[in-house]
């Protein structure tokens, strides 16, 4: 594990934890706060309090003191500026058991950012934020972020929060409520979707089930929810990518503000102008569990809870797919002036296959050669965006780069669990192991491909399954976003199910109309012999995933996967060609069991 140094340097290479210069139109600058980089607000607080039991490069944690009446004497600097906390929400840190990040945006540069928290179990502590900022590439909007890192908290046991600043013109400060984990094996709920936009169907790709979806995140009351990537499609949206962001943020508040919301990235992460990988605006407003990679901290992470280690990775390091930022043409996307960032040609896509260079993979295979030595953890699920099975005809479809780099990682340590989003729809495979070898075929000629197929160990679909024996894969993209994708393949000759592949790069391509360019679909096609379920009657959905440990060691320990659904909210029906409406009554669709023995054999 590398230093805390580490994670703090490669946030800046992203330029989210630099200062940025204020734009003058939009704020005063603050006298007193004099956070101008990644320090937490120094305010009442001296540099040594601040550092002490951190270590000296630990600048990303807040350091609990106890309040004093100096952290309480606003010293009001500008009246113009507006730091009301907006945008409110909850991460895991390191430990789920004993540390939370809460993070919110504001307007303005906040003046003294911070956090009271309060629990039953002692006084009530006051923490300064971190503040980081980052200046959108092609409006040039500077968006201020912050982060108060909670630690040294007790397992499984409810807080409540006050976020404010010396600036909040909120008439009351934000205040909400979380709880931690429960420490070592114990049963707990989590739930997932990906691809959730916002309500505000004013922006490209936006829809109002996204707000039906948050309430329903809430409705189950999980521990945390997983939010498996495309945010909010700020990329579709290229000259207010951050006004996109702010819908997103102040809509997920809801649930986010009261319960840990871990994502990932995904394609839609990918925005122009925003750093190496395009991840500013997503690495500003998320604080994640450091991986110990220098140059990628934020981008993927791995947490456990209770006997379940959560590996959360970044599939655009690894897919063929071309599916970031990208401009079409025929006229170029051009950037204010402010930024300095010149056109952005027609045919152009930010384009981030392989951009860990390999530093992703070798982390994730120590993460699962770890997990599985280790008599703490029995299930492995894995969260990324773009999915190895899928069989959507209208979306994305599967990718063969998951399948050549992360599958036989997979495959040897036993990964439980994938979950997916990027195909707007719901779709469960048998548990697979291996591959059979050369059984595609190239979509424009037929002729074989290989797509290293997912080898299903059953196809006999009883609703229970062995985990030890293979990996089940759930695309979950149904969150809120305005395309459903619930149509699926076919293979007419033989009446099977029929899976799209990637097995190459897409990149963009001149069209017949003069300078405009499109990037082509999957280009690979086979039947897929993986796929057991999928949802035909609607895009939009949850699942909601209920961990029992079990009761003896080396006994058996099972997951409840529930799948619920919105019926009638795909704003086109594929099947009738009916409208719909967004609808907030999610029904059950189906329930399966995952089951396992323990892993803490003959050490009971
Ligand atoms: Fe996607």
């Amino acid at each position: 594990m590398a230093s805390n140094n580490d994670d703090y340097i490669s946030a800046l290479d992203e330029g989210a934890a630099s200062p940025a210069p204020a734009p003058a139109t939009r704020h005063a600058d603050s006298a007193s706060g004099g956070d101008e980089s990644a320090t937490p607000a120094l305010s009442g607080l001296s540099r040594r309090q601040v550092l002490a039991g951190t270590g000296s490069a630990g600048l990303l944690a807040a350091v609990p003191v106890i309040r004093t009446r100096s952290a309480h004497s606003a010293s009001r600097s500008s009246a113009a500026s507006d730091g009301t906390p907006e945008q409110i929400h909850l991460t895991f840190g390191a430990d789920p058991a004993t540390s939370m990040t809460a993070s919110w945006a504001s307007p303005d540069k906040s003046v003294r950012p911070r956090v009271r928290l309060s629990g039953s179990h002692g006084p009530e502590v006051e923490l300064p934020a971190v503040q980081r900022v980052y200046t959108d590439g092609i409006n040039g909007e500077t968006v201020w972020t912050y982060h108060a890192e909670l630690r040294g908290l007790r397992p499984d046991t409810q807080y409540s929060y006050v976020v404010t600043a010396d600036n909040d013109n909120a008439a009351e400060p934000f205040s909400g409520t979380f709880s931690t984990a429960p420490a070592g094996r114990a049963p707990f709920r989590f739930t997932s979707f990906g691809d959730l936009a916002t309500p505000n169907t004013q922006w490209v790709l936006s829809y109002g089930q996204s707000a039906y979806a948050v309430a329903a995140v809430e409705s189950f009351t999980p521990l945390f929810h997983l939010l498996n990537g495309d945010l909010c499609y700020g990329d579709l949206n290229p000259t207010v990518q951050p006004e996109v962001w702010r819908d997103f943020g102040n809509n997920n508040q809801s649930s986010a503000a009261y319960r840990a919301w871990m994502p990932v990235p995904g394609n839609h992460e990918i925005e122009f102008g925003n750093g190496p990988q395009g991840f500013s605006s997503y690495l500003t407003r998320y604080t994640l569990p450091g991986n110990g990679i220098p140059g990628f901290r934020g981008r993927w992470y791995s947490f456990q809870v209770g006997s379940v280690l959560f590996v959360s990775l970044s599939a655009d390091d690894v897919i063929y797919q071309d599916a970031g930022a990208f401009v079409a043409g025929p006229s170029p996307l051009t950037p204010v002036a402010s930024t300095g960032n010149p056109p952005i040609q027609p045919g152009t896509s930010f384009y981030i296959s392989g951009y860990s260079g390999g530093a992703q993979t070798a982390w994730l295979e120590r993460t699962l050669a770890a997990a599985r030595r280790d008599p703490s953890v029995d299930w492995i699920v894995a969260q990324m965006h773009e999915i190895a099975c899928s069989s959507s005809v209208t979306g994305n479809g599967s990718d063969l780069g998951i399948r050549e780099q992360w599958l036989p990682l997979f495959d040897r340590y036993q990964v439980d669990l994938v979950l997916n989003g990027h195909d707007h729809d719901y779709e469960r495979s048998f548990p697979c192991r291996g591959f059979d070898s050369m059984v595609g075929t190239e979509a424009t000629t037929g002729a074989p491909v290989q797509t290293l197929r997912p080898h299903p160990v059953t196809t006999t679909d009883n609703g229970v399954f062995d985990t030890s024996q293979g990996t089940v894969h759930l695309v979950l993209g149904g969150g809120g976003t305005d395309a459903n994708l619930d149509d699926y393949g076919l293979d007419k000759s033989d009446g099977l199910t029929q899976a799209k592949v990637f097995t190459h790069a897409n990149r963009p391509a001149p069209t017949s109309t003069a300078g405009v360019y499109a990037r082509a679909g999957a280009d690979a096609l086979e039947d897929a012999t993986w796929s057991a379920r999928r949802d035909t009657s609607t895009g939009y959905g949850i699942a909601v995933f209920d961990v029992d440990p079990g009761t003896r060691a080396g006994g058996q320990t099972s997951i409840t996967v529930r799948y619920f659904h919105a019926l009638g909210a795909d704003p086109v029906n594929p099947a009738t060609g009916e409208p719909g409406a967004p609808n907030h009554n999610y029904t059950e669709f189906e329930t399966f069991t995952l089951v396992k023995p323990r892993s803490d054999r003959g050490r009971g």
